[in-house]
């Protein structure tokens, strides 16, 4: 067996149960860009401080750039015996290039080398997932465009409520994402400055430059306390509590389709490309993938709650519960990545059945309030109105008809202030139309919305 890394004061060697159980090379060996990123420019900061010679940086360098190709060619061995992607790095260094090698972890530990690491994965994987956001609210705002001027019901308590645009739906989810995207640039703007040089968690008295690693690494800047530096996975937290807040909102949309899918519904129809069958059911077609969606929430979501219940328990500074930090932070990532891919095909992968629609949309009464805002413009105080309007849907609900079918001579024995304009109110159409407040549902207003998104989505 190879000696550890820091077997010096050490007499036996750990068992294997206990190296097994501590490794972490097995799922932490995905930092190895960020890692060798860090040691770079810790090499090149103990040159020019004069710690290590030009001749030896020259050569960790090279030995970095080596090791790197090989991880990416798959030609490097990676080992449990040396616990993680920090020591099978190093002591690959040491096997290729020598003595230089052991001088690259002058003034560092890997207290303040993984949070480095970390840090870097995290500020990279941010913005592949605004991409990921960006990308689908460009799918939404296409859908809207196809379906221009359909009309479907809106629901409150998932009762009939009101007529809106579906654009004005769709819409409401680009607004949220964009909610999303703004967290998640906020959260990396705060953890974008640097541990490194934070050392095992007090620093170092040899003459590093943190300000140099710091700049070369594009932080805004060294963290100002080593201890602080190497404790805290705040940052970590708040990355996926964005991303929990991603996996809400992308859970509601997919609620919201699996139920526009159902034969209850009959709103959409998912092409066969993004539904699955049944092994049992011949005639089944099911919209699994946003209902994986909003299954997998539950993950994104149980990986913000892990994090908080490890670091909850913690004094400063480093704590090795930290290494479990990294499982579900990866796993976060990976699954709002996914979940917001296949939004997004879905998305690509719908028609919306006008006809049906259409069928439904007289049912509910959904012109009501309208009807009731039409007695406020006459001068009926809006609770009175209230109380018409709910006295004409009762007279509706015993004949068994919509408010667009009571006879002027029926509204007018519940009110007399109704005058033949009432029809332009009625029926779901000139519903709508009535609608002007900024940000409703009214054709205008949802064309103004449509304006902003298309212009700030750039699409054509
Ligand atoms: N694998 C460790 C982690 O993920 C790296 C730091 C280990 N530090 C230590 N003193 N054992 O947190």
């Amino acid at each position: 067996k190879e000696g550890k890394l820091w077997g010096g004061r050490f007499e036996e060697s750990v068992t294997d149960a206990v190296e097994r159980f501590s490794e972490s090379v097995s799922f932490d060996k995905v930092l190895y860009k960020h890692d060798i990123r860090g040691s770079r420019a810790h090499a090149t900061m103990l040159a020019q401080q004069g710690l290590i010679t030009t001749s030896d940086k020259e050569s960790i360098l090279s030995g970095l750039d080596e090791i790197e190709r090989r991880i990416e060619d798959g030609e490097f061995v990676w080992r449990m015996d040396r616990e993680d992607v920090h020591m099978n790095i190093e002591a690959a260094l040491t096997d290729m290039i020598g003595e230089p090698a052991k001088k690259l972890h002058t003034a560092r530990s890997r207290n303040d080398q993984i949070v480095t690491d970390l840090r870097l994965w995290c500020r990279d994987a941010i913005d592949m997932i605004l991409a990921s956001i960006r990308y689908l609210q460009v799918a939404l705002v296409r859908l809207a465009m196809k379906n221009e001027g359909l009309i479907i019901p809106g629901y409150t308590h998932l009762q009939r409520a009101q007529p809106v645009l579906l654009q004005h739906v769709l819409l409401s989810y680009v607004e949220q994402l964009e909610r999303d995207i703004g967290r998640l640039l906020n959260c990396k703007d705060r953890m974008n400055f640097s541990p490194l040089g934070a050392c095992a968690l007090a620093g170092t008295g040899l003459p590093i430059d943190r300000f140099m690693t710091s700049n070369e690494l594009g932080f805004i800047a060294p963290l100002r306390n080593s201890i602080d530096a190497v404790s805290d996975r705040d940052f970590v937290v708040e990355f996926l509590s964005a991303n929990s807040i991603i996996a809400m909102h992308l859970s509601r949309l997919g609620e919201e389709w699996v139920l526009w899918a159902s034969e209850e519904f009959g709103f959409i129809t998912p092409s066969d490309s993004v539904s699955t069958g049944s092994s049992i059911m011949p005639q089944k077609k099911n919209p699994d993938p946003m209902e994986l969606v909003r299954g997998k929430s539950s993950r994104v979501m149980g990986s913000l709650v892990t994090l908080l219940i490890l670091c909850k328990g913690l004094p400063q500074a480093y704590n090795r519960d930290l290494q479990e930090d990294k499982e579900p932070l990866f796993d976060s990532v990976e699954t709002i990545q996914c979940m917001l891919e296949v939004s997004a095909e879905f998305a690509q992968n719908i028609n919306f059945n006008h006809a049906k629609i259409q069928n439904a949309l007289p049912a509910g009464h959904l012109d009501a309030t309208t009807l009731a805002d039409y007695l406020v413009k006459k001068g009926v105080p809006f609770r009175t109105s209230h109380d018409i309007v709910g006295r004409s849907v009762a007279l509706c609900i015993s004949k068994n008809c919509q408010l667009m079918d009571l006879s002027l001579v029926e509204l007018r024995s519940i009110n007399p202030l109704f005058e033949e304009d009432v029809y332009e109110y009625l029926g779901v159409e000139n519903s709508v139309k009535k609608f002007c407040s900024y940000g409703s549902t009214g054709s205008g207003r949802v064309a103004e919305q449509m304006h902003f998104w298309v212009s700030k989505l750039q699409i054509s």
